[in-house]
């Protein structure tokens, strides 16, 4: 069966970046974004917090509307009961939605809703699903969700907030997760989320990483274009595969 369209693109790009602009000035958050696409990346990342599921509150459908971008818009949904709420994300112009496996009673119904969705950029894009895992979740929950996503997000902090430390058994869980999902036969794209620095994003994309968030690693309030530059050389230079 070909790959979904969303997961094409995906890996002919990986890996690669997909910035969190939470630490990006708010108040002028295109040119943040503008920076991101000088520096040639190609999707863009947003922590939309609720607090319900995570104490913060951060941004919703609105914001990810607004901003005008060519980069692929990856949300990345840390809020209770997505059911209802997936569809305004669409709307608004996301590219990829991921959902947490711990946000709800029913987040395969959620993954089987998303697919029935439209990507509202660009039909053909597709709309890539997401399904995420807090770093205290057991793996073994992804197994009855991966015929249903096209995207695994490994948490490596516990979500809620920018400039954690990476936690070091995120790696064994990267190297499960690669095994689930080569067993379960799906073209899937392994993302990993938090702490991600220049100093470990080498080790992260040798580990398997198709796809690196990192936040406060590129918006560190001084200067994010050359932050953003460094850390996709340094992914590119720690791939064995195609270059970013
Ligand atoms: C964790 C978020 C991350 C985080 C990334 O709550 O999902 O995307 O903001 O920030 P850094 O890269 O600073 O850990
Ligand atoms: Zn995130």
């Amino acid at each position: 069966m070909a790959s979904h369209p969303a997961v094409q693109f995906l890996r002919s790009v990986a890996p690669t970046l997909s910035a969190g602009i939470l630490t990006a000035n708010l108040a002028h958050l295109e040119d943040g974004v503008a920076l991101l696409e000088k520096a040639h990346a190609r999707l863009v990342h947003f922590d939309v917090m609720d607090g319900c599921f995570c104490p913060m509150m951060t941004l919703g459908p609105p914001v990810i509307k607004a901003v005008r971008t060519p980069l692929r818009k990856d949300v990345h949904l840390m809020i209770a009961d997505p059911l209802e709420k997936v569809a305004e994300y669409v709307k608004a112009g996301a590219d990829m939605i991921t959902v947490h496996v711990e946000s709800c009673r029913h987040i395969h119904r959620v993954l089987q809703a998303m697919a029935g969705m439209k990507n509202a950029n660009d039909a053909a894009r597709g709309l890539a699903r997401g399904i995420a895992l807090n770093p205290g979740t057991p793996l073994e929950a992804l197994g009855p969700l991966l015929g249903e996503v096209e995207v695994v997000l490994l948490l490596a902090v516990n979500p809620g907030w920018s400039g954690q430390t990476f936690i070091g058994s995120t790696f064994a869980r990267m190297a499960r997760a690669r095994e689930m999902i080569a067993a379960s036969g799906g073209d899937i794209i392994l993302a990993v989320d938090g702490g991600i620095t220049r100093d470990n994003v080498g080790e992260v994309v040798a580990a398997g990483a198709d796809l690196v968030v990192a936040g406060s690693a590129v918006f560190d309030g001084k200067t994010p274009l050359p932050n953003a530059e460094a850390m996709l050389a340094a992914i590119r230079n720690h791939s064995c595969g195609p270059k970013a």
